[in-house]
């Protein structure tokens, strides 16, 4: 079928069902949600089917939904509607949520229902149950909505026939009073739940140092306690803040009034203020802990889980350092857990946008991630494993090539490319890994592609070795058992000793040090040449600035050059 989807962004819920509709053989193109006449003229250029919505902040033109079905993606249970559907999931603490898969009418989320899915709930934040469990939802809903319709004769469920037997309700925007926090009154589990409801986007407004801020990446301190509302610790990037039964830290904050009014780590962003605060080392139980190492037998598992995947210099640092470190310890495997929502995206653009040069803290970016994918590389005792929990994009994915291996969780989401990003040309040794792990022809068909990639292309272009489980518990349970029998494999001494020969082959060849020099050569470029492409594109970035229009790659039925496009 022609499904056309249209959407407020291509975002990662987007792009898994765009991977997953055309792995099951869809003609897919997508428009961006810009306005109405943007709208229509996609839906006359390519002549759709089925019209698929599914990250919409507006409601569909009547112009459009008369003529088309058009199946909208809400995140929330049957029933359910407004456009805060999960912020109320958290804060009401619903153990069950759901997506719903509706069709549009007069009525915003109120259209019949095509088909729903439900999840249990998880402690988390708003953007990382989106990631997860609403992703994995909506794409079975999703799938069974357009398997009912291709097929013809189902009959959608009318909202209004079975209301009165549903939890889910029309509920208003959530607002700031409702996540308001009373530092004298709320315990820990209140202001964590507050705080993940608005996480990744608004973030709950609080007030610090007579400042307006808003708070993110807020997670649990199990030793700590204080006179509630006070700071009392830090910690990495992280401030510690007392609440009436412990504390809690508090990982980023956004402060609209200043000159960087994006996402930053708090320490980053409060400065002076906070220099003279206890600083903690992490632990287990106390302190923010981004990087950490645990061992099972002869298997070392290396955590990193970054806030957004974004890896600033100095985290690449600290990884690099631990990384060192785990190889110095008697095992025979090295698992590289990344995050259990990202892996990693590559270098940490915000902190980039907010340095005095931005040139210059990209080059110290780049070159220290590259120094880790070195460390990575030319590891000789250790079979090397990249664990791809979550969604790994740009150098990040790249980064996990550097890895003798590469296993995901079924569903994740991958962005091997840089050229998003004001064509930037990219590092981390993608010249040397590509053609080695995917051979010189899919490499250069990765390397020119800019689209996202399931599980199942990507194993068969060389980018992973292994995809399995589709929960993040099963995956990880799955990596140990696996990981374990690769360390305890009769043949292990054999697979290091042919890694290292292929190493020492590889460097007579071509020394590793060339291909950094040369992807480098044209980093320096993109950073320092006429061309600001990469600073523009990045600035766009961190600033959230739509887009005017739907780039090329994705919106098919705009381009010259494919047969899809249909005179108006
Ligand atoms: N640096 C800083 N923040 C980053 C980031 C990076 N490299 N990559 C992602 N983020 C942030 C986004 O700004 C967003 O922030 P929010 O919490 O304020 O909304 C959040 O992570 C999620 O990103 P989003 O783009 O909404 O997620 P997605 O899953 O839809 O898309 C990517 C994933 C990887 C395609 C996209 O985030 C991306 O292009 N990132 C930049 C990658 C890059 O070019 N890195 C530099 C070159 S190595």
């Amino acid at each position: 079928m022609r499904i056309l989807f249209l959407t407020h962004s291509f975002n990662s819920l987007s792009q898994r069902l765009y991977v997953e509709l055309q792995a099951r053989g869809h003609e897919l193109s997508v428009e961006f949600d810009i306005n109405d006449a943007v709208s229509e003229q996609a839906v006359e250029l390519f002549q759709p089917e089925l019209i698929l919505a599914p990250f919409l902040k507006r409601a569909i033109p009547e112009s459009i939904w008369r003529k088309q079905v058009c199946l909208i993606v809400h995140p929330g249970i049957k029933g359910d509607r407004g456009p805060s559907a999960l912020d109320w999931a958290i804060l009401n603490r619903e153990t069950r949520w759901g997506v719903t898969v509706l069709q549009a009418n007069a009525d915003m989320d109120a259209g019949d229902i095509w088909a729903s899915s439900e999840f249990d709930m998880r402690d988390a934040t708003k953007a990382s149950l989106y990631r997860n469990e609403v992703t994995e939802a909506a794409m079975r809903a999703v799938v069974l909505a357009v398997q009912r319709f291709e097929q013809g004769g189902y009959t959608p469920q009318a909202l209004h026939d079975i209301q009165h037997s549903l939890h889910g309700r029309l509920r208003p925007l959530v607002q700031q009073s409702n996540r308001h926090i009373d530092w004298q009154h709320d315990t820990s589990a209140t202001v964590l739940r507050k705080i993940r409801s608005g996480d990744g986007f608004p973030g709950v407004r609080d007030c610090l140092f007579g400042r307006e801020l808003f708070l993110y990446d807020a997670r649990p301190e199990h030793t700590l306690c204080g006179r509630p509302g006070d700071l009392i610790a830090r910690c990495g990037g992280a401030v510690c803040r007392a609440t009436t039964d412990g504390a809690v830290w508090i990982g980023h904050l956004r402060d609209n009034q200043a000159a960087h009014p994006f996402k930053l780590p708090a320490t980053r962003l409060l400065g002076d203020r906070v220099s003279a605060l206890p600083e903690l080392s992490p632990g287990p139980r106390s302190g923010y802990r981004d990087i950490w190492y645990e061992q099972h037998g002869d298997v070392g598992y290396l955590h990193f889980p970054f806030y957004n995947g974004a890896m600033s210099t100095q985290q690449c640092e600290r990884l690099r350092q631990a990384y060192i470190d785990a190889k110095q310890r008697p095992t025979r495997v090295i698992v590289l857990m990344g995050g259990p929502d990202y892996w990693c995206n590559g270098m940490h653009l915000n902190l980039i946008e907010a340095a005095d040069s931005a040139a210059d803290e990209s080059w110290r970016n780049i070159n220290a991630i590259d120094d880790l994918a070195l460390e990575i590389i030319n590891t000789d005792t250790q079979l090397t494993i990249a664990a791809l929990q979550g969604n790994a994009g740009a150098g990040g994915m790249f980064l996990a090539r550097a890895a003798d291996q590469v296993w995901a969780r079924q569903g994740v989401v991958l962005n091997p490319h840089y050229k998003d990003m004001g064509n930037l040309y990219g590092s981390e040794y993608w010249t040397y890994l590509l053609p080695r792990f995917a051979g010189q022809e899919k490499a250069e068909r990765i390397s020119s592609a800019r689209l996202p990639m399931g599980t199942d292309e990507a194993l068969s272009l060389g980018l992973l070795d292994a995809a399995y489980a589709t929960d993040v518990d099963e995956f990880v349970q799955l990596t140990q058992q696996r990981a374990t029998s690769l360390a305890a494999a009769d043949n292990f001494e054999t697979h290091t000793h042919q890694k290292r020969q292929q190493r020492q082959a590889d460097e007579q060849h071509k020394p590793l040090a060339h291909y950094r020099q040369q992807e480098l050569e044209r980093m320096r470029v993109n950073f320092y040449g006429f061309d600001p492409s990469y600073h523009v594109a990045r600035y766009n970035f961190v600033y959230k600035i739509s887009r005017s229009r739907t780039p090329l790659t994705i919106a098919s039925h705009r381009r010259t050059d494919t047969p899809l496009r249909r005179a108006i």
